[in-house]
């Protein structure tokens, strides 16, 4: 199957396949209630970058915070305009539409493809469909996307250079927040070289939402993913055995912390476990994440200066690349692969 957008146009959906019953969602809902208050952390980023020194440390202490008690927050005053933003969906959406001839060069499997589209999480690992289509794309240390639709390549370009500024300022600002030196992230990571991989989900609309799932709980590879959606919403977060329903402030991004943040501080910041579920029965939703990785051949391990005799190391050392083939290997779910490298 080239993908699911096309299935659902193709036959104007009235019941949906077998093989995307997902019963999981509802017997995990049994045991893991859903919270609706919405008290995510909101990080400033303005005042991240204040010349305020006082203003600074205050939001370098929030961020902190809100790395070890949700490895989740929203990002506001980040300086990107919505019109970039909305470029960045807009593209996404004709690039779906694109007819599957056109599409086609993109196709693939391969987890270091520079570009890639398909449908599903992992057609070769996945039990049941989920239900989603996606375009993965490496964009740094080089860039590749795809060359059309017309324009979309700048846009892309422009949006991950502003997710890279982003980010390299938040690493500074978790650095200090974990008692190490500013750059120390970034050069122990090597992230100025690092890997960046965006990926644009698109979940079809879909007749009953409640049978399916867009993607399973999870958590990300890398160090920090920035995220943002259209106007429709999906996503949860796993807080203190609760799911969180996330409805972005406007203008907003959202960030989570990735495994490699988790192996890096000894899991003092950890890897947050999320699920994108499908809520959507006329409109598309489109999500784009861009995870920010160290080089692929760097080796991640606990830094040493956060290591102590009542802290010692829980992970063994593995390649940023050792550990995204590791993943691709298995079934996407709630148990990360962090379990295979302790
Ligand atoms: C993801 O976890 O990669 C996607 C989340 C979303 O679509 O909101
Ligand atoms: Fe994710």
């Amino acid at each position: 199957m080239l993908n699911l957008k096309c299935l659902v146009e193709s036959n104007s959906l009235k019941s949906i396949p077998s093989s995307y019953i997902c019963f999981n969602k509802n017997e995990e809902n049994d045991f893991m209630l859903i919270d609706e208050t919405n008290d995510i952390p909101t990080i400033d980023f303005s005042q991240l970058i204040s010349s305020d020194l006082n203003a600074r440390s205050v939001a370098i202490q929030k961020l902190g915070d809100a790395c070890r008690d949700w490895g989740f927050f929203m990002l506001i005053n980040h300086g990107v305009s919505e019109t970039l933003k909305d470029e960045v969906i807009k593209g996404s959406q004709c690039f779906f539409d694109l007819s599957n001839e056109d599409k086609k060069e993109y196709i693939g499997e391969k987890l270091f493809d520079p570009i890639r589209c398909g449908t599903s999480f992992n057609l070769k690992v996945d039990k049941t469909l989920y239900w989603r289509d996606y375009l993965k794309c490496y964009v740094h240390p080089q860039f590749h996307v795809p060359n059309k639709p017309i324009a979309f390549s700048e846009t892309l370009e422009e949006y991950v250079t502003k997710s890279r500024e982003l980010i390299g300022e938040l690493l500074k600002g978790i650095s200090v927040s974990l008692g190490l030196e500013e750059n120390y992230i970034q050069k122990t990571m090597n992230v100025d070289m690092g890997s960046q991989l965006l990926v644009i989900n698109y979940y079809p609309p879909c007749p009953k939402p409640e049978l399916v799932m867009g993607l399973p709980a999870h958590t990300d590879h890398g160090l920090l993913t920035l995220l943002m959606q259209n106007e429709l919403c999906g996503l949860q977060i796993e807080h203190n055995g609760k799911w969180i329903p996330v409805n972005p402030l406007p203008n907003s991004f959202l960030i989570n912390t990735g495994d490699h943040l988790e192996i890096l501080t000894n899991g003092k910041y950890k890897s947050v476990v999320h699920r994108a579920l499908v809520m959507n029965k006329k409109a598309a939703r489109i999500s784009v994440g861009t995870a920010h990785g160290p080089t692929l051949d760097t080796i991640v391990t606990p830094a040493p200066e956060l290591l102590s005799k009542d802290s010692p190391s829980i992970y063994r050392g593995i390649t940023y690349k050792d550990y995204l083939q590791l993943q691709q290997s298995r079934e996407l779910e709630r148990k990360s692969c962090l379990d295979c490298i302790r």
